[in-house]
């Protein structure tokens, strides 16, 4: 695609990455995703804000065959997904400047091994006369890395927001639909920004000192209505969790499924959501996604070789690794003869700051004791749960 025109002298370039289907090597695309990148016309300089990963560099090189002059490169964020097609970039401009944070620079020489000669650093709040354009950069650490910022375009009231608000979709359209982009924006937010939710609320305070009428992502489709977005992330970090249960799932021969079964007709009857995600087919985004409101986090497992079964586990340090706002988590599952599966998921969720629940662990075939004791355990949910407000 060519370059398309999001507000005067501001078009966005890049690529649309319509059939990747897996990120960092973990993350699923079932969307697929995009890289964009934007280009911002002064009457005196021309400035590119981000570039495209790598193996989408010839999409972002063609576009360029068309703007004779780039004189600032703005790098937003080291993540090679942006940052990657930089020595491209100033191997067809060696006369550009790349403008980026102190932090950013020197990720950007571990990285990319870029000449810091060619950079021109910038502080926060610092701005950068294009003609009639004028750049404000504005640091946003943890969203998605140490060294993130965002660029502010004040004539277009354009926030330009890297990893922020983006969302790992591929399409034709600019601008988002929001019913369409929803989904996508909040599985990205909970694969990569759950972990730093504080981090993300400072920051939405901070960016919303300005008058934004518009948030260009280098991922997925420019907002026009970015209290939309904002809010969602507003919510999404800081809002008190669900009354949900998010229930991961394995089972071996049947015995921890008929636990699993109880638990949610027990749980549902006692009005409490449940988001049930079967661990061996999971789409880890959605499993992300279903972390972000749930207020109790329940890992059913058998046991295997004395512990949790590694996809249990795998559920269990991707967990402790977004830290979800979860407030209750427990164990249930089956074992043949012994081990120490609950102990050992515990261990491994150190992050959460959860209150533990008694796990329910059954030899064997389950029988109407250990369904009674799923029932206590519902109803101990659903007390804790008391309060909280239910899931749209
Ligand atoms: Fe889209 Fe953190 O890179």
């Amino acid at each position: 695609m060519k370059a398309r025109s999001i507000a005067d002298h501001v078009q966005i370039l890049g690529a649309v990455d319509w059939d990747r289907r897996l990120f960092d090597a973990i993350i699923p695309l079932p969307d697929g995703t995009s890289y964009n990148s934007y280009l911002v016309t002064g009457s005196e300089k021309t400035a590119l804000i981000d570039t495209v990963d790598p193996a989408t560099w010839q999409v972002l090189e063609e576009q360029l065959a068309e703007v004779p002059t780039v004189d600032y490169i703005i790098i937003q964020h080291t993540e090679q997904d942006h940052s990657g097609s930089l020595p491209r970039v100033l191997e067809r401009y060696p006369q550009a400047k790349v403008v980026t944070n102190e932090r950013c620079l020197n990720m950007c020489v571990d990285h990319l091994h870029i000449d810091p000669a060619q950079a021109q650093i910038v502080g926060d709040g610092e701005t950068l006369e294009l003609g009639g354009k004028t750049l404000t950069f504005v640091l946003t650490p943890w969203v998605h890395w140490p060294e993130t910022m965002c660029t502010w375009l004040a004539e277009d009231k354009i926030l330009f927001s890297c990893d922020f608000f983006g969302s790992h979709l591929a399409t034709s359209a600019v601008f988002a639909d929001e019913a369409r982009t929803y989904h996508p924006a909040a599985r990205y937010y909970a694969e990569i920004m759950q972990p730093f939710a504080a981090q993300v609320a400072k920051n939405i305070d901070k960016v919303q000192q300005y008058p934004i009428a518009m948030i260009a992502p280098s991922h997925g489709p420019v907002w026009k209505q970015p209290a939309f977005i904002m809010d969602a992330y507003r919510r999404w970090s800081t809002a008190p969790p669900k009354n949900v249960v998010a229930l991961p799932f394995v089972s071996m021969h049947g015995s921890t499924l008929m636990m699993v079964d109880h638990l949610t007709a027990a749980l549902v009857e006692r009005g409490v959501g449940v988001e049930r995600f079967d661990l061996t087919t999971v789409d880890i985004g959605a499993l992300a996604a279903g972390l972000i409101e749930a207020a109790t986090i329940v890992l059913a497992t058998p046991t295997l070789f004395a512990g949790p079964h590694p996809a249990a586990a795998n559920a269990a340090f991707l967990a402790n690794a977004l830290k979800p706002k979860a407030k209750y988590a427990t164990v249930i599952g089956s074992y043949g003869w012994g081990g120490k599966t609950p102990e050992r998921l515990v261990e491994m969720m150190g992050n959460l700051k959860v209150e533990l629940l008694d796990p329910v662990m059954v030899k064997g075939l389950p029988r109407d004791a250990d369904f009674a004791a799923l029932d206590v355990l519902a109803t101990t949910i659903a007390e804790r749960h008391s309060g909280l407000a239910s899931r749209e």
